[in-house]
């Protein structure tokens, strides 16, 4: 009780209560490591980073990437067989849209909607999906990273990579 506390996750910038800072960040999915005290957060997204042209393009394309990730999630959370598919793709979507406004912030654009997109009715597909799109995001976000000159893009996109890797760990 006495270290219950107010964590605030420096990936996505959600407040998080509890006795200590989750394992995973319940709304992007970031690690442990990028939680602090809210008393000593700064926000990403007020602060200055002078991105470059590169890094906003990157950015951009990240954004497509996870609002086109979501929209898939949606679609297989409502078209596959079987609740625990269903379950697994409507928490993936939510962490995806939650991606998507991470480089919509930092863009400063309003996170777009997602869209129709077909799935399958079978789970074991939409997961096999899952994988392939998991893995395009994961080479992209490598090389985001690697390109990336200020801190801040390194940091998002580095904890990016993190986080997809975990969901390739995902088996039905
Ligand atoms: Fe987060
Ligand atoms: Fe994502």
């Amino acid at each position: 009780m006495k270290d219950y506390k107010l964590y605030k996750c420096m990936i996505c910038g959600d407040p998080y209560l509890g006795d200590a800072a989750p394992v995973n960040c319940p709304y992007c999915g970031a690690k442990q490591k990028h939680f602090v005290d809210a008393r000593e957060y700064v926000s990403p997204f007020q602060q200055e980073h002078n991105f470059t042209a590169e890094e906003k393009a990157n950015f951009k394309a990240a954004l497509d990437l996870e609002i086109g990730n979501a929209s898939f999630y949606q679609a297989a959370s409502q078209s596959s067989e079987g609740e625990i598919y269903q379950w697994l793709f409507k928490s993936l979507m939510k962490v995806e849209k939650e991606h998507a406004g991470i480089f919509a912030k930092h863009l400063k654009i309003t996170k777009p909607e997602l869209y129709e997109i077909e799935a399958s009715s079978d789970g074991e597909e939409n997961l096999q999906e899952s994988h392939r799109r998991e893995e395009r995001a994961i080479e992209s976000y490598r090389a985001f990273a690697a390109a990336a000159v200020t801190p801040r893009a390194k940091q998002v996109f580095t904890a990016l990579v993190e986080i997809e890797e975990d969901h390739l760990g995902l088996e039905d």
